[in-house]
């Protein structure tokens, strides 16, 4: 979503003001990190060399069984959301597995392949100053038979060009803008804007149970929300700026405050509401969720944090823990309940806001540890990285599949990269970044 359109959506429930500057004035990068700027380069190089060596075209790289796995449409994924961490290195690809037209797939995710697909290709055109025109008309292709529907449908039967019919999620619907109002802007063909921004403001508009929180589920058909959950549709809330607080189980006296590695984005974001709306109150509150999540890395073993965590309620009783997770809970704060690391990119998303808004190195010590970890942890003998089932365990099994995890080169690569790269490339009072970390050009925030 555009940078004039978040603030158009959260004017509905802060008061409007010119936005302000996100990036802290006083960045100074140490001589220090040049180091770790080569390493996350080598790291980008070795993992694209083993994905071209074993799953060449295909979306994603299994990377023990040196195989690969199709799970988005079968275009190329990897190559496409590496692109435009490639362009920001200054080394284009010209994403040539990128065209539908060949693919043989049932359905279709619009969410995934909007924030994948055409945002790498509407990134990369931008960011090489629409040098190849072909990577417009391949986007502009991929929504040649887009929707003509208010909420868009989550998936579409490729094949036969129909919805499938099916309660859509917030995500789903509500996050189309950035990609699809860009196309327009490109294209000169507005009917992409239309769709995507009117969806957003259906959702906007509706009566939501928590001032300002959306319910996750809603009715292609009929524009309701559907079923009571309200969960932190990551993207949406990526977009709208919006926040949502951690799961609640209140059974048996006990509160659990659930929280999990994808959650971890809302620092980030916190961060750069606060930043746009001058409210440092807001600033502190993303930097304080931010510490938390790097907590949850630096208390282990590895130093890589877990894909779920909890914290307990002072005056709850205690859950029934295990001696080991209570001597962890007694020592850090938090207790693991899932303890994979899944090459996920939040916390580093996160911390990568923190530093460019604050300068703080401590940040960027932060990102030097976890890279030297996943140099030591997940790699593998075939030049790829693996996720592991075990972030409290240095002699942890690698994962050969857990998703598709193309947004180890979009994203984890991409942060940790530019954490260590010039504060003024991609700086955050020039780009927004996508769901996939694609960036695209923000147009001057104006007054509302
Ligand atoms: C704009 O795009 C829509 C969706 O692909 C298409 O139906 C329509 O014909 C296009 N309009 C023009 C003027 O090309
Ligand atoms: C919309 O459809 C859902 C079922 O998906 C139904 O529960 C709800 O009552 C409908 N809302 C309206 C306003 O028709
Ligand atoms: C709540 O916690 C209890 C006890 O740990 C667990 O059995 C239950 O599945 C949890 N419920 C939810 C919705 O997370
Ligand atoms: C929960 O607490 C209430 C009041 O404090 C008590 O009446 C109830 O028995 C407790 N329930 C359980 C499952 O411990
Ligand atoms: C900053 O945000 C907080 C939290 O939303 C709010 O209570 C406060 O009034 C805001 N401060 C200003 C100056 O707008
Ligand atoms: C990964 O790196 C560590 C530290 O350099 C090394 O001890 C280990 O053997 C490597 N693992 C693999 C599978 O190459």
């Amino acid at each position: 979503m555009r940078l004039t359109e978040v603030l158009n959506f959260v004017a509905v429930i802060l008061v409007p003001v010119f936005a302000g500057p996100v990036q802290s004035p006083s960045l100074a990068l140490p001589q220090t990190v040049s180091a770790h700027w080569a390493a996350v380069r080598k790291m980008f190089e070795s993992s694209y060399k083993a994905y071209g060596k074993f799953a060449w075209g295909h979306d994603d790289l299994l990377p023990l069984s040196e195989s690969y796995s199709d799970d988005r449409n079968s275009w190329g994924a990897s190559i496409c959301d590496a692109m435009t961490t490639m362009v920001s290195a200054h080394a284009f690809c010209m994403c040539t597995q990128c065209s539908p037209l060949g693919a043989q797939i049932d359905t279709l995710s619009v969410f995934e392949t909007t924030i994948r697909y055409l945002g790498s290709l509407l990134s990369a055109y931008e960011l090489s100053d629409k040098k190849y025109p072909e990577l417009l008309d391949k986007a502009r292709e991929l929504l040649t038979n887009c929707e003509n529907n208010d909420i868009p449908y989550g998936f579409l039967d490729f094949s036969t060009n129909t919805p499938v019919v099916q309660i859509s999620n917030i995500a789903e619907a509500g996050t189309l803008t950035l990609e699809w109002a860009t196309l327009s802007k490109y294209t000169g063909n507005d009917t992409y804007r239309a769709l995507a921004e009117n969806s957003a403001k259906h959702i906007a508009s509706l009566p939501a149970p928590f001032p300002s929180l959306a319910i996750q589920g809603i009715d292609p058909q009929n524009g309701s929300f559907v079923g009571g959950q309200v969960a932190a549709v990551d993207s949406t809330i990526r977009h709208l700026l919006r926040y949502s607080t951690s799961r609640n189980n209140n059974t048996m006296n006990v509160t659990y405050h659930t929280s999990s590695h994808l959650a971890c984005f809302h620092g980030g974001k916190w961060i750069l509401g606060g930043k746009l709306f001058k409210n440092e109150t807001i600033v502190n509150c993303g930097l304080a969720l931010v510490d938390a999540c790097i907590n949850t890395y630096l208390s282990t073993v590895t130093d890589i944090g877990p894909e779920t965590f909890a914290y307990i309620s002072s005056g709850g009783n205690l859950p029934e823990l295990t001696p080991q997770d209570l001597a962890f809970y007694n020592q850090h704060g938090f207790y693991i309940t899932d303890a994979n690391y899944d090459m996920r990119p939040e916390m580093l998303e996160s911390n990568f806001y923190a530093w460019r808004a604050t300068g703080d190195t401590k940040y960027l010590e932060n990102a030097a540890r976890v890279l030297h970890s996943f140099n030591r942890y997940l790699n593998t003998t075939g030049g790829a990285f693996a996720g592991i089932v075990d972030v409290n365990d240095v002699a942890s099994e690698t994962i050969d599949y857990v998703l598709p995890c193309s947004f180890w080169f979009s994203e984890v690569l991409k942060y940790l990269y530019l954490t260590f790269d010039d504060p003024e490339h991609i700086s955050l009072d020039e780009y927004v970044f996508n769901t996939e970390a694609h960036p695209f050009k923000a147009p001057p925030a104006k007054n509302i």
